[in-house]
């Protein structure tokens, strides 16, 4: 901290990275003072266009900056776990990209490490932050859907498939859309339910359609050979007071896409994010839909910056606590473990 203001390090300067420091540049009291990246166009290019004072290869010497309150992990989910350790370590509290890492033994010690350094800790799950996501939350916890015993997500694409290595490389993405959207959808979801304990998780994962040279994806081109994750992942979770969930996920569906939720509620029922609500009155059907009177325009992810901020200024608890995230990729470890060994995996 200089002069009154925050400093930010960004961890990784590619797509979301560039946003995170977008979002960072909003706030007044706030400096994106450095970033790190072992890709020279990718690092230099954004020191360029955003006017970053300090861009070095690797984060160790981003960490090492003393006037650095704050490191944004934005890195593939591989490094999330030795560069928030670091980090947190160093005394930097962290915003982590999704999933907060590939195993949850990694999460666990991310966790001792922010506690013993008192420090914050946050994965960037974006859906929380968005409008939808937040008035939902606002009803659930107004009791207008009473209690939601059952929940069916998705988050399925049709041919969108992010050619990249950070997501289609096993080690680095930790899996393929179960890990990289299905963890939106299954952290948003299990929040609304009030995160229940986990009693069981069942899982199938299948390859079937990005190995397929004949195979077109709409965001760029990959080497089937070297796609080493699912394209598509389903999954039924089980909780100890006997409510559950079911996930659906892919990169390369032949449905239309979808991400979305049914919650289904004891005194309502509600599509998210449609926000599309089914209950009865008086003997009849009631339907409706709502809508934002005031429309909120900015994006989730500035949101979900603006308000980790606060809490490292005030020391509030953060709104995904990581605790929450340690359940949520439980949950998907779960799943790929289910799908190995052909069974359910009890908690
Ligand atoms: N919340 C969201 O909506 C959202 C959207 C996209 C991506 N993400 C998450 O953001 C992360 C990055 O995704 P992306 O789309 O920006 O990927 P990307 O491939 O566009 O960029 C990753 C960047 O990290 C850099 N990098 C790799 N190893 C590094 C290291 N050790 N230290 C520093 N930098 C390193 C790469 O060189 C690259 O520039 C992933 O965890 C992904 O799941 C979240």
């Amino acid at each position: 901290m200089k002069n009154g203001r925050y400093f930010v390090g960004v961890v990784g300067t590619g797509g979301i990275g560039r946003y995170h420091i977008e979002g960072w540049r909003k706030l007044e009291d706030v400096c994106v003072y450095g970033i790190a990246d072992p890709d020279t166009h990718n690092l230099e290019k954004t020191k360029k266009d955003y006017d970053i004072q300090i861009a070095v290869k690797d984060y160790k010497n981003l960490i090492k900056i003393e006037e650095i309150d704050i490191i944004d992990v934005c890195t593939p989910n591989y490094f999330h776990y030795p560069v928030t350790i670091a980090a947190l370590k160093s005394g930097k509290h962290v915003l982590c990209e999704k999933p907060l890492a590939t195993k949850s033994i990694h999460i666990e010690k991310m966790i001792e490490a922010a506690k013993q350094n008192k420090r914050k800790l946050m994965a960037a799950q974006n859906q929380r932050f968005s409008y939808a996501g937040k008035k939902t939350k606002e009803i659930i916890d107004r009791d207008e859907l009473g209690e939601i015993y059952f929940a069916q997500c998705y988050a399925v694409r049709r041919r969108e498939l992010p050619a990249r290595d950070t997501f289609i490389k096993k080690e680095l993405s930790g899996g393929g859309p179960m890990f990289d959207i299905g963890v939106h959808i299954l952290d948003i979801v299990y929040w609304f339910m009030g995160c229940p304990k986990v009693h069981s998780v069942k899982g199938v994962m299948f390859t079937k359609l990005a190995k397929n040279k004949g195979v077109t994806g709409t965001w760029g081109r990959w080497d089937p050979e070297k796609y080493e994750v699912e394209d598509f992942a389903a999954g039924f979770v089980l909780f100890k007071d006997k409510r559950a969930l079911h996930l659906t996920c892919s990169f390369l569906s032949n449905l239309p896409s979808n991400f979305s939720a049914n919650l289904y509620g004891t005194k309502a029922g509600m599509i998210w994010p449609e926000m599309k609500m089914f209950s009865e009155l008086n003997g009849m059907h009631r339907d409706s839909t709502l809508t934002p009177i005031v429309p909120e325009n900015e994006p989730s992810h500035h949101i979900e910056i603006r308000e980790f901020l606060e809490c490292v200024k005030t020391g509030k608890d953060v709104v995904v606590k990581p605790e929450e995230s340690l359940e949520v990729i439980r949950m998907l470890e779960a799943m790929y473990i289910s799908d190995e060994k052909k069974r359910e995996v009890v908690f």
